[in-house]
């Protein structure tokens, strides 16, 4: 057992001779003992000896300048795997039950948050007291160790029942296996943490980008172009991916929804502008682009109001093409997220568009949705989709867009999953 280290205290009682003993053979087992003397305790064992044994400075004194420099008591009582008091006299187990700090030793008990083990030993009438019985039931509830004390001969003479500190490889045996709880016990309980962690929080440590709503391509400064889009689509999967714990950028056409909580949001009008703030958002692990994105935008919008005149004909627009977001950031390069996921909104031939999209944008999956008036999709709160990838064509069932975005969230966070386990 390397790489553990206890803090020893040793009371004042008769058996304080045996715990050189137990500093030497756990020294033999790779434990480092800091051991620290009552009082008491130098009447029966001098730090001297504590010291050569342990090979580690001996704590005697609480008000100690050096110790407090050196190391001090709160840190002593913490750098610890776990807590000894042997042998634990009577009145060490009436001031740890009593919660009193009044000397190194028992304020190191008080102050440490490491498990504590009390081998108490003392004279049968002591141990068999009923202000010991109170103490030794208080300071089990308080979630204390104790060892019982063997039955046997005392110092005294003519004395004899249970009181004397257990031998040398009992007391062993007994820290070692406190000491190999103490393992198992914090890695289980990092385990269970981690785990739990893992499983709540699927995309925690992943960069998400999103696109969601439409966007606004102006014709003078009062007049656009716009589409149908809500954006409670990407909103609601912006929300998802930020309650699976990814660090989550959202690029947001104008909408009338709220920005959803626990996401950083950048709000912009037109496809350029969402092209520039989507760029600046990278490097991302995840790119979804659930956005309407206004496929063209006026040639040449005009700075002014377009006024109507009495006998002229209607002003022509002149449109020209908008940047493609989703092929831009989905091109090969070093900035392209490891996962790319586009929106196909179409109103016939849905998966049909979608595969040919999946390969034209270079994009990782499609989610594909028809988006014919007659569903009710566009600006609903209900979506079909189907999810298109190279491995072919999942059908989902009808669901709410809340619905939608934890399913898509949820085999994105399989899918790193499942590369995670195919590198280890
Ligand atoms: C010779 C001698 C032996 C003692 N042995 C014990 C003992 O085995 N257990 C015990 O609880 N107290 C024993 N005591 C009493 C303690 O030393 C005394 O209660 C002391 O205040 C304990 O201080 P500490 O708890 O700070 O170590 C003994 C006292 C003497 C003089």
């Amino acid at each position: 057992m390397t790489n553990k280290r206890i803090v020893l205290i040793i009371g004042g009682g008769i058996a304080a001779y045996k715990c050189l003993d137990l500093i030497r053979r756990l020294k033999e087992r790779g434990v480092a003992v800091r051991a620290v003397l009552t009082r008491a305790a130098e009447q029966f064992v001098t730090p001297l000896s504590v010291g050569a044994l342990s090979n580690e400075p001996v704590f005697t004194n609480l008000f100690d300048l050096n110790s407090e420099r050196e190391i001090g008591h709160i840190r002593l009582s913490r750098e610890a795997d776990l807590v000894v008091v042997a042998p634990a006299t009577a009145d060490l187990l009436a001031k740890m039950a009593g919660g009193h700090a009044d000397d190194l030793a028992s304020t190191v008990l008080m102050a440490t948050d490491k498990p504590v083990l009390v081998a108490p030993a003392m004279n049968p009438r002591m141990w068999l007291h009923p202000a010991t019985r109170r103490n030794v039931a208080q300071l089990k509830a308080d979630g204390i160790t104790i060892i019982d004390p063997a039955v046997g001969e005392m110092a005294e003479r003519g004395e004899a029942g249970p009181g004397r500190l257990p031998d040398v490889p009992d007391l062993m045996a007994a820290i070692l296996d406190a000491l190999d709880r103490k393992t198992n016990t914090a890695a289980r309980i990092e385990d269970g943490r981690a785990t739990a962690k893992a499983a709540l929080l699927p995309l925690r440590g992943r960069r998400v980008l999103i696109t969601s709503g439409p966007t606004h391509e102006p014709i003078d400064p009062v007049r656009y172009i716009a589409n149908r889009s809500s954006g409670k689509q990407g909103h609601a999967i912006a929300a998802a991916a930020a309650r699976a714990g990814a660090q989550v950028t959202l690029v947001s056409g104008p909408v009338s929804i709220p920005d959803p909580a626990g996401v950083a949001v950048i709000h912009v009008e037109t496809a350029q502008e969402m092209l520039e703030a989507a760029q600046r958002a990278l490097p991302a692990d995840v790119g979804i682009f659930t956005a309407a994105v206004a496929d063209w935008r006026v040639a040449s919008a005009e700075t002014q109001k377009i006024k109507k005149k009495a006998g002229s004909k209607a002003p022509a627009l002149t449109l020209t093409e908008n940047p493609d977001i989703l092929k831009t950031i989905a091109a090969k390069g070093p900035q392209r997220p490891a996962l790319i996921v586009g929106f196909a909104a179409e109103t016939n031939d849905v998966t049909g568009y979608a595969a040919r999209k999946l390969k034209t944008k270079n994009a990782d999956w499609i989610v594909a949705n028809d988006v014919s008036p007659h569903t009710g999709i566009m600006g609903g709160d209900r979506n079909r989709v189907h999810l298109v990838s190279v491995g072919g064509v999942e059908d989902w069932p009808e669901m709410s867009k809340q619905d939608v975005a934890e399913a898509l969230i949820a085999r994105i966070a399989e899918h790193f999953a499942a590369q995670k386990d195919a590198a280890q």
